[in-house]
């Protein structure tokens, strides 16, 4: 993909603590693309969606915890704070000036459709409640903000997991409304792409790890805990020398989705031949979660206990962000307020 002179922007909700599976789907790409963006001369643009958790998370010292620990995550994972741009969506007010312009309009019907409402719906009727028992409006219009983020700088391309590509799709339909009521180009149309590394992994229960699910191999745990969940992982007992097909085996999946290729062809081989046993398999497992983590577990740790630097990262972050959105919000406001 050619990336010079494009916008590339992610952000991220801090509403649990980091596992593998986000490490693996979300983390490692977006810093790995953020590092291609900026060295061919794009711009890379990824910040912490506070704003947005506050739909879910209402417990104030849980939040500001969980903001801390993705900005630190990114921040031990390799994010350049200096080349990228680095910064809590609630430091950059003009978003929220840009979503009531947005929301004005956004067809109602576009979030009635919109899935993390419509899941929550489903939710209420399974359990037999009334419809919108417990939703609040910030979860209805969670797409307008989403939104507000992309179009604010003039974003090309946003990197997202499939769950995400309708918010992308309904931002496009909101800049292209606003943009053919007023016959110019107000907002630049975004584009989501998906990559492979948004596989899913599957937990240490088979279904997608998850938070929700309790299945997770932390990310920065230490290695006791990291032994304790890999020693978890469900395995069958199927003789050990028999030989196996690796994609129906579990222990396996987690291992494709986490450990570099030379080992997943090896334990591939393995199992294949038979004779690799599941308790050798788990050990090379966990070696690899620590070889992978190890530094940056350190690197987060310091970031954590010395969050104070972070802070000024981000915030210096949040100053160059609204250089970028000031320009956008005008150039909307001289159109709708027919100022220019
Ligand atoms: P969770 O399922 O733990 O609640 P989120 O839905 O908050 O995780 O996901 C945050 C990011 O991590 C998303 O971009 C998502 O695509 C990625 N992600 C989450 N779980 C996995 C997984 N098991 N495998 C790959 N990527 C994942
Ligand atoms: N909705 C995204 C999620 O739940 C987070 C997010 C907020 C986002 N604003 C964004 C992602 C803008 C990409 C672009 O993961």
């Amino acid at each position: 993909m050619e990336l010079n002179n494009k916008t590339i922007l992610t952000g991220v909700k801090p509403t649990g603590t980091l596992h593998f599976g986000n490490y693996a789907g979300a983390l490692k790409p977006a810093v790995e693309l953020g590092h291609q963006v900026n060295r061919e001369g794009g711009r890379h643009i990824m910040f912490v969606a506070d704003y947005h958790a506050i739909n879910a998370i209402k417990d104030a010292p849980l939040l500001k915890q969980l903001t801390r620990e993705i900005a630190c995550a990114y921040l031990a994972c390799g994010l350049d704070p200096k080349t990228s741009y680095f910064y809590k969506q609630s430091d950059v007010p003009e978003l929220f000036e840009l979503t009531t312009i947005l929301m004005a309009y956004t067809p109602k019907g576009f979030m009635n459709k919109a899935h993390a409402y419509k899941a929550a719906v489903d939710k209420n009727v399974a359990k037999g409640e009334p419809n919108d028992a417990g939703i609040n409006m910030g979860l209805y219009t969670y797409p307008v903000l989403m939104a507000a983020d992309i179009l604010a700088y003039d974003t090309d391309l946003v990197p997202v997991g499939k769950d995400q590509i309708q918010h992308v799709e309904i931002a496009a339909d909101i800049a292209g409304s606003i943009n053919a009521h007023y016959g110019r180009q107000v907002f630049k149309l975004p584009r989501y792409f998906t990559t492979e590394a948004t596989e899913t992994v599957p937990g240490t229960d088979g279904r997608k790890m998850s938070k929700s699910y309790n299945n997770v191999i932390p990310l920065f745990a230490d290695d006791a805990t990291l032994k304790k969940a890999v020693m978890g992982i469900k395995t069958d007992c199927q003789d050990i020398n028999a030989p196996k097909n690796p994609d129906e085996i579990l222990l396996y999946q987690i291992l494709r989705g986490i450990a570099p290729t030379a080992l997943v062809a090896e334990v591939r081989a393995g199992l294949e031949k038979g004779g690799m046993g599941y308790g050798t398999i788990k050990k090379m497992l966990l070696q690899a979660l620590i070889d992978e983590v190890g530094e940056k577990r350190e690197k987060y740790m310091y970031y954590l206990t010395h969050f104070d630097e972070v802070e000024d990262m981000l915030h210096d972050g949040a100053i160059r962000a609204r250089t970028l959105v000031q320009p956008v919000l005008e150039r909307a406001k001289d159109a709708i307020f027919n100022r220019k």
